[in-house]
């Protein structure tokens, strides 16, 4: 029997990077996949890779996870069948978007997006969670939640250390409901589509030169963290945040 059979797990972000690496490994493991992202371009070549990854019946909404109402509406859809099983929550936007360091339009864009998206996902799913019976929320933080970094703009390291005390709060609130709720902090991954700083060579370079492994992390090996957390396999784990760093933590 495959993980995530009769299982319905929502992804944010999913259009792209590990919001699509996770999309494919959850497909493959018999998920229902509720693909959610603002790039409606991409959705005919993702349903068509869900479909040939064994996924059944995967769907592509399009949401904006900073809008409430989009929220609303995707509740109200998720309501109408049951529920769902599993919430990545992985939408993001980069740090390094904005040159401007000190720019409070940035500010208010990356904690717009990466902690109100987080806020509001588990919001709206939590209720539906508990028609269920329980579930699992699995959050996307970064290292940028634990340490400084050069070029990335302060909203963004913010917005990734309230999804880490949003994971620690949910969890505790959500534990009586059946609902487990963790965190993915990956460190140097594939550039995101709106790196600026992030995506130059030689930052890159210099980057990867302080982690112990001395790579770039893949996306399948965020995606397998991910699956773990999501899973039955995990089920006494919950407040937790993994790094999938190549040690970049541990230094
Ligand atoms: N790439 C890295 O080095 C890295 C490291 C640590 C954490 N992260 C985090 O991982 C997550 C995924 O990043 P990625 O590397 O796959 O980047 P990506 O740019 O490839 O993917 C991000 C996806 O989120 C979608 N998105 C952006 N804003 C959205 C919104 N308002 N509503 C809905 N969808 C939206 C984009 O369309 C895109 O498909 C982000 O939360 C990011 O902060 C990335």
């Amino acid at each position: 029997m495959k993980k995530f059979e009769h299982k319905i797990v929502v992804i944010t972000g999913a259009a792209s990077g590990m919001g699509r690496s996770a999309a494919l490994a959850f497909a493959r493991e018999g998920a229902a996949v509720v693909a959610c992202d603002l790039l409606e371009e991409e959705a005919g070549a993702l349903l068509a890779d869900l479909d040939a990854a064994g996924g059944p019946g995967a769907r592509f909404v399009r949401l904006d996870v900073s809008r409430e109402d989009d929220w609303e509406a995707l509740a109200r859809l998720l309501r109408a069948e049951g529920g769902l099983d599993v919430l990545f929550n992985n939408a993001g936007i980069s740090g390094t978007f904005d040159p401007d360091l000190t720019s409070t339009r940035a500010w208010e864009r990356l904690v717009d997006v990466n902690a109100k998206g987080v806020f509001l996902g588990m919001k709206h799913v939590v209720p539906l969670m508990r028609l269920r019976g329980g579930g699992a929320i699995v959050n996307m933080s970064s290292i940028s939640a634990s340490v400084g970094q050069p070029r990335v703009h302060m909203g963004y390291s913010a917005s990734k250390a309230a999804v880490q005390a949003m994971t620690r709060a949910a969890a505790v609130h959500y534990a009586e409901d059946g609902i487990r709720v963790n965190a993915v902090a990956p460190g140097m991954l594939p550039a995101m589509r709106t790196s600026r700083g992030s995506a130059d060579p030689v930052w890159r370079e210099k980057q990867i030169d302080a982690v112990p492994l001395k790579r770039v992390g893949r996306v399948e090996e965020v995606a397998a963290a991910v699956l773990f957390l999501a899973s039955d396999e995990a089920s006494y784990i919950t407040g937790v945040e993994v790094a999938v760093d190549g040690g970049f933590l541990s230094l």
